[in-house]
């Protein structure tokens, strides 16, 4: 079934955010469009893709990668949830200034309704969002939690790929706990900042568990003279280096058979589906940038 590929709702004007969504540069935009494309290369034949994003250590970048990728993948019409997982310090809400509570922290603990919790991207109707919710004193338990194992089989019904933004591996177990239900991982590191040590460690733990890492992403990587110049504060690449994964052929091959299902949810959901924050931008969708 071909899916409908729903115009982008116009960004807000750069703001240096590092957010394509924030028209961030052609260029930036281009990375994350043969990021997409690469994943789908990596990533086996399915329904629906979990996908975790995470790093060795704080601030390599995490947040911004997952906005991004979950950007790009809705902007080619897929259905997309990103779920903040990093209910320690969360940013994916500020980062798309939509509200971050309640969220994750609240649905698994059954505080909160799901249709509290989810919010519509003002971006894209195909493109959801699960802030972390409550800050909660045990995150790890409530990620591990087979109550967060039953909601990510349920979104896998409704979703293409879900893209979960989760702590670093080697200050906390949270992403851990959580990774063996993912298809496998981003890993992201930060061009003069991610010490190898703590990378060969962040890989070791993963690797232990059996959970592969698809690719990385390298942030902040500054680039020679010439093509990404005139970007200001962004003139630096977003590159990445390509992993391993299967030779499985993701976009070609993705009929899926609980289309209609997912449609019907996501048609139902409509507005209702928690506070959109979209009051600014009630504007006619225009076509996607890049
Ligand atoms: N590709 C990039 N190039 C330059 N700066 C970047 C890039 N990606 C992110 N940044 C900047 O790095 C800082 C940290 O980014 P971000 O919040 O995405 O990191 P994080 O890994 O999620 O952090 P945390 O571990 O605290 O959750 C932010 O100021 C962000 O703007
Ligand atoms: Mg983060």
């Amino acid at each position: 079934m071909a899916k409908k590929e729903l115009a982008a709702k116009p960004g807000r004007k750069n703001k240096q955010s590092g957010l394509v969504c924030d028209n961030l540069s052609f260029a930036a935009a281009e990375s994350y469009k043969l990021l997409r494309t690469n994943l789908n290369f990596s990533l086996p034949e399915k329904d629906c893709h979990v996908i975790g994003v995470t790093s060795s250590v704080r601030g390599e970048g995490k947040s911004t990668t997952s906005v991004n990728i979950a950007y790009t993948i809705a902007q080619s019409g897929k259905r997309v949830l990103l779920v903040d997982g990093d209910m320690r310090l969360p940013s994916v809400s500020t980062k798309l200034e939509i509200h971050g509570a309640p969220g994750l922290s609240n649905l698994i603990a059954g505080l909160s309704s799901e249709q509290a919790c989810l919010r519509k991207s003002r971006y894209f109707d195909n493109w959801y969002i699960l802030p972390a919710g409550d800050i909660p004193p045990n995150p790890s338990e409530l990620l591990g939690s087979e109550r967060m194992h039953t909601l990510l089989e349920r979104y896998q019904e409704i979703f293409d790929v879900i893209i979960l933004d989760l702590p670093p591996v080697n200050i906390v177990t949270d992403a851990l706990v959580i990774s063996k239900w993912t298809d496998g991982l981003i890993g992201v590191v930060r061009q003069n900042y991610t010490d190898r040590r703590a990378l060969a460690d962040c890989m070791y733990q993963v690797e232990k568990l059996g959970v592969k890492f698809l690719g990385f992403v390298m942030t902040d990587a500054a680039v020679g003279e010439g093509s990404y110049k005139s970007y200001g504060k962004y003139s630096k690449k977003y590159g990445y280096g390509y992993g391993y994964g299967s030779d499985y052929g993701y976009e070609a091959s993705h009929t899926s058979s609980s289309g209609s299902k997912k449609k019907a949810f996501l048609d139902a959901a409509g507005d209702e589906a928690g506070d959109t924050d979209d009051s600014a931008d009630q504007k006619e969708d225009t076509e996607a940038q890049g």
